[in-house]
């Protein structure tokens, strides 16, 4: 196949990049805003075309949560009308699309782990931005792939892990908000669970959203904990409630997303996060 990987500057995109490796009969293409800006249609028109994409699997977005609620038209021009553009562009050519979202898009007052098919409300610019970007994906190219994960780090990029890091050599205490709840996804592991999914039989029969995140639950506090004891770090952190650490942006209290649906589907397990958090703060020592 021949695959286009946009936001290879990114998180995702990145671990893609690294991964991809290891699938030497595919064609990839890696492109950048500089590159390939998805909200350029004729651009992706002409990149589909020159290249032959079979399938597009789109990384890129605009991901500043607390600056979105200040650049509303940005954030949707980017998560929402490129979106459209990829999936219209996808459908002319025949192309599969494989769209990246969030747990964002809750409003976070349901407390058990979130079904794809559960009520979205979404509570800041952004997570309206990402479940606009959902439909009219869906609604130009209704064999779309969805995935909607949360609490993305890796080596890569900049992220909550390598932030306590720093913080945890730059400041005498930290102060972390306890009662937010959710999973952390290793880019690498979702980078894995992409490559498994578009390499398995039923992967062009499949449609619609799938939930990816890594195996268990925590909140920020947990994870800052974790990210600390594994870094071998002593820096005192304490538990803060939401109120104590405004934002622009509102978050889900609860964005725990459940993956039975992926996992029965493409028959993959899910590493549990302190295994792949250990993974990522050992390569980043
Ligand atoms: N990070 C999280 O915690 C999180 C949580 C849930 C879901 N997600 C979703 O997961 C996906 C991957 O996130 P990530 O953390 O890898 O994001 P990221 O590190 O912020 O990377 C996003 C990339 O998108 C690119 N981009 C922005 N505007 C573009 C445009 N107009 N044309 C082409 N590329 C453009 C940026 O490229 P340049 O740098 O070249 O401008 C950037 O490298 C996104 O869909 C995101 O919404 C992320």
């Amino acid at each position: 196949m021949n695959i286009l990987v946009t936001g290879a500057n990114g998180q995702l995109g990145n671990e893609l990049k690294y991964l991809s490796q290891n699938f030497s009969t595919h064609q990839f293409f890696f492109t950048t805003s500089s590159n390939l800006d998805i909200t350029n249609f004729a651009s992706v028109e002409n990149f589909f075309a020159t290249n032959n994409i079979e399938l597009c699997i789109n990384t890129a977005a605009y991901t500043a949560v607390d600056k979105a609620e200040g650049e509303k038209e940005k954030a949707f021009l980017i998560n929402s009308f490129a979106v459209e553009n990829l999936a219209k562009v996808c459908a002319a050519n025949r192309a599969k699309l494989i769209h990246i979202s969030t747990d964002f898009v809750f409003d976070g007052t349901l407390a058990r782990p979130l079904l794809e098919s559960d009520s979205t409300n979404p509570i800041n610019v952004y997570g309206a931005s990402k479940l606009e970007g959902e439909k009219l994906a869906l609604q130009q190219l209704p064999s779309s792939i969805i995935i909607r994960t949360s609490w993305v780090y890796s080596s890569f990029g900049n992220n909550f892990v390598k932030t306590i890091l720093r913080l945890c050599n730059d400041k005498p205490q930290l102060n972390i908000i306890f009662d937010q709840i959710g999973t952390p996804t290793h880019a690498r592991d979702l980078a894995a669970a992409i490559f498994h999914m578009a390499n398995n039989d039923k992967f062009l029969a499949e449609k619609g959203i799938f939930n990816f995140s890594n195996e268990g639950v925590c909140s920020w506090y947990d994870f800052a904990i974790a990210i600390r004891d594994m870094a071998n770090l002593s820096t005192p952190i304490f538990p803060i409630e939401t109120h104590q650490y405004p934002t622009p942006a509102a978050r889900p209290k609860f964005s725990v997303l459940n993956k039975s649906l992926f996992k029965q589907t493409f028959q993959y397990e899910i590493p549990y996060w302190r295994n792949s958090l250990q993974h990522c703060v050992l390569e980043l020592n």
